[in-house]
């Protein structure tokens, strides 16, 4: 088991309107649709956990509840699990919160966007930095490696500033992204000079664009504050780490693993299929569906 580190928080902002996967999230958020089994929110919170945080924050919206009820206890189901003996079930139930694991939630009125959101958060976060992950971001490490966020803990023990995960995008992408530029600074890493939010292709500094993990420093709070609204009238986050170059600095990570853009039709449904051939319970019958209907 991971031991505690410096980042004791992490906030899950799942507050989002989430309109790409209209009709299926019109009364439930995306972040409970599942891969395979399990609900986007919950690789989150595992990868969270990995990582030796142990205090979730979920920063939430309307239609949010089933979020809250997924990390509650369950007690009808857990009832009646324990009186049909089915003991496996009811162990796959208590594990999706373990004991040592808090949540807190704290509701984001309006979606303001992303930056407003982190805001929101403020006072269940304190003075002490915390990670920021994307639940519509899944993120596998490699196999058998460290997750993607146990490896931007690792980074940040080093650095201490803020660290973001970023991914090289094709250049016809880089307007879906935050996309940052700087200077070599070690193995996978990145001293940020500069950072845009959505640029097009002829204005993007580079093709780096960030994925949805954070490990961030408190000083983002007031910048977020004094910022004004960003790309799409909307408080961006990127523009408040953006402050922080001046100021703290800030360090790009380059992360082993593979991101799914899960909020995204095409992203959605690569990560179904790929994750559901690595699934010890499916995979093999899947498989040989898979190569039935594409031959
Ligand atoms: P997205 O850009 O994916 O927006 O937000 P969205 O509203 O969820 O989805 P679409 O684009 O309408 O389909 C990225 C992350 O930021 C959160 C979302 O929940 C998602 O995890 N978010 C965004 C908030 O919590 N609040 C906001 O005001 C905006």
């Amino acid at each position: 088991m991971t031991t505690k580190t410096t980042v004791g928080k992490a906030v899950f902002p799942v507050a989002g309107l989430g309109t790409r996967f209209l009709p299926a999230t019109k009364a439930q958020p995306k972040e409970m649709l599942p891969i395979v089994d399990k609900p986007l929110i919950q690789y989150a919170v595992e990868e969270a956990y990995d990582a030796g945080i142990r205090h979730m924050v979920f920063v939430t919206g309307r239609n949010k509840r089933a979020i809250e009820d997924h990390f509650d206890t369950a007690y009808e189901l857990e009832t009646e699990l324990e009186s049909a003996g089915k003991h496996e079930l009811l162990a796959l139930v208590h594990s999706i919160k373990p004991d040592d694991m808090d949540c807190s939630y704290v509701r984001q009125p309006r979606s303001l966007g992303l930056g407003h959101a982190v805001l929101c958060a403020q006072p269940l976060v304190g003075d002490e930095p915390f990670a920021v992950l994307l639940a519509d971001d899944l993120m596998t490490g490699l196999e058998g490696g460290k997750s993607v966020l146990r490896q931007m803990v690792e980074v940040f023990e080093r650095v201490r500033t803020s660290v973001i995960a970023v991914q090289e995008v094709p250049l016809d992408h880089v307007k879906r992204y935050g996309i940052v530029a700087g200077d070599p600074a070690g193995d996978r890493l990145t001293r940020v000079r500069q950072m845009v939010e959505k640029p097009s292709p002829d204005k993007a500094p580079s093709r780096m664009g960030v994925a949805g993990r954070y490990i961030l420093t408190p000083a983002v709070f007031d910048q977020i504050r004094q910022q004004p609204r960003g790309a799409g009238g909307e408080i961006q986050l990127t523009d408040g780490i953006a402050r922080l170059i001046a100021t703290e600095g800030v360090h790009a990570f380059q992360y082993e693993g593979k991101r799914y853009d899960c909020g995204s039709k095409q992203g959605f449904l690569e990560a179904t299929v790929e994750l559901a051939l690595r699934h010890p319970e499916v995979r093999d019958e899947f498989r040989a569906f898979l190569k039935q209907v594409v031959c």
